[in-house]
């Protein structure tokens, strides 16, 4: 087993307040001792163990791996000309959904496979290296099914987003829908997926039926999570707090109750300002949420229709341009807060036994991320 020594890191992001009394653990003139794929020492560079290999970052900033812990990857087909149409007046109502329903459809599994790992490669030189995808745009028993079993070929966090719209065919029957979604969907979906997730939206599942679609998959072992308050208020926020979601996402139109709810669970709220970016909503009140007390993690929800970047440094300058977060609270959240909104403990964290997954800057700090927005600050991503 060799080890390597990564040294002159200008500053170094760890998330471990232990450094610095800070969440962003901060520590300046930092090294790392990366061993059989795991971090295994941390601090600073004078301090640091012999190892057999050293190497050089010549003053750059690194950080954990962005942890994008919301996307949608299984798709065909973009929609450009319902962003060109949106930019011109109109606005998002999720009813593109279908567009890319029937493209997916219509896709091979190579052309299904091959845009997925397009997308996560797209990630990768952005600094991503955990990403959850969803499925979604099958919506029959087999779509989904494959769409979640060439995912798990590339992520283990896979979503089963059966309940995302109510498909063509079903339009007539809503609840016979979701009766497919609880039964013979989940049973075909379940072995391949680790999460459940639904779409709670007027025009989508109310919170009846995302309740039922996401005690079912509970029943089947999945997790749960849930998109929610998207569009405009609702019940989605308090059902998902209701049920101790590991994670609640979207979180735009939220009312008082709402983040008392958030404030009173473990459910992380994860905001996706590329959406309200890519549709011309109001920003979510992330500063409302942080000052109450809530988790907040950051992700791209990447997917053709209301947000097509897969870009974590675009969605960290656009939290603290738009939503008032610090860079330190966005950078938190796009790392540490991903890994809390997927209960993961191994990832989004620099300490010793965490997965050695680093984002190195070429810049002198994270600052940068949100002080440099389009430019591409990612040297290296190591994973
Ligand atoms: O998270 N809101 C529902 N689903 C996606 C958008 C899907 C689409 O427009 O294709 C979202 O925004
Ligand atoms: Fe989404």
């Amino acid at each position: 087993m060799s080890s390597v020594l990564l040294t002159g890191i200008g500053e170094l992001v760890t998330n471990d307040p232990t450094h610095d009394g800070t969440p962003l653990g901060l520590l300046t003139d930092a090294a790392v001792v990366v061993e059989d794929h795991r971090v295994a020492w941390v601090g600073r560079r004078h301090e640091a163990p012999a190892t057999d290999d050293a190497r050089d970052l010549g003053g750059r900033a690194v950080l954990p791996g962005f942890v994008d812990s919301h996307s949608h990857l299984l798709f065909a087909g973009d929609r450009a000309g319902e962003f060109a149409a949106r930019m011109a007046g109109e606005s998002y109502t999720g009813g593109g959904i279908r567009t890319t329903v029937a493209a997916t459809r219509a896709a091979t599994d190579e052309q299904l496979e091959a845009n997925l790992a397009r997308h996560l490669a797209e990630m990768r030189r952005q600094g991503t290296t955990t990403v959850e995808v969803k499925s979604g745009y099958g919506l029959s028993v087999h779509d989904e099914a494959r769409a979640l079993a060439i995912a798990r070929r590339w992520t283990s966090e896979t979503t089963f987003l059966g309940a995302h719209v109510v498909p063509p065919e079903h339009a007539d029957d809503p609840a016979a829908y979701v009766e497919l979604v609880t039964g013979p969907m989940l049973e075909a979906a379940a072995p391949h997926a680790r999460w459940i997730d639904a779409f709670c939206e007027r025009g989508a599942f109310d919170a009846d039926q995302a309740r039922a679609v996401l005690e079912a998959g509970a029943a089947a072992g999945l997790r749960g999570r849930l998109h929610a308050n998207q569009l405009g208020p609702g019940p989605g926020v308090r059902l998902a707090c209701e049920l101790g979601l590991t994670a609640v996402d979207h979180c735009t139109f939220l009312a008082d109750a709402d983040v008392e709810a958030l404030v009173g669970s473990g459910t992380v709220a994860t905001l996706l300002p590329g959406v309200e970016f890519s549709t011309r909503s109001p920003y979510p009140d992330a500063r409302g949420l942080l000052d109450a007390g809530v988790t907040v993690a950051l992700a791209s929800d990447c997917n053709p229709g209301s947000c097509y970047t897969s870009s974590l440094p675009l969605c960290v300058a656009l939290a603290v341009r738009e939503m008032r977060m610090t860079p330190a609270e966005a950078v938190w959240a796009a790392t540490a807060g991903g890994a809390r909104a997927l209960d993961r403990d191994d990832v989004g964290v620099l300490a010793p036994g965490r997965r050695a997954h680093l984002t190195v800057l070429d810049a002198p700090s994270h600052l940068h991320l949100a002080y440099r927005p389009g430019v591409p600050l990612v040297a290296e991503v190591i994973a």
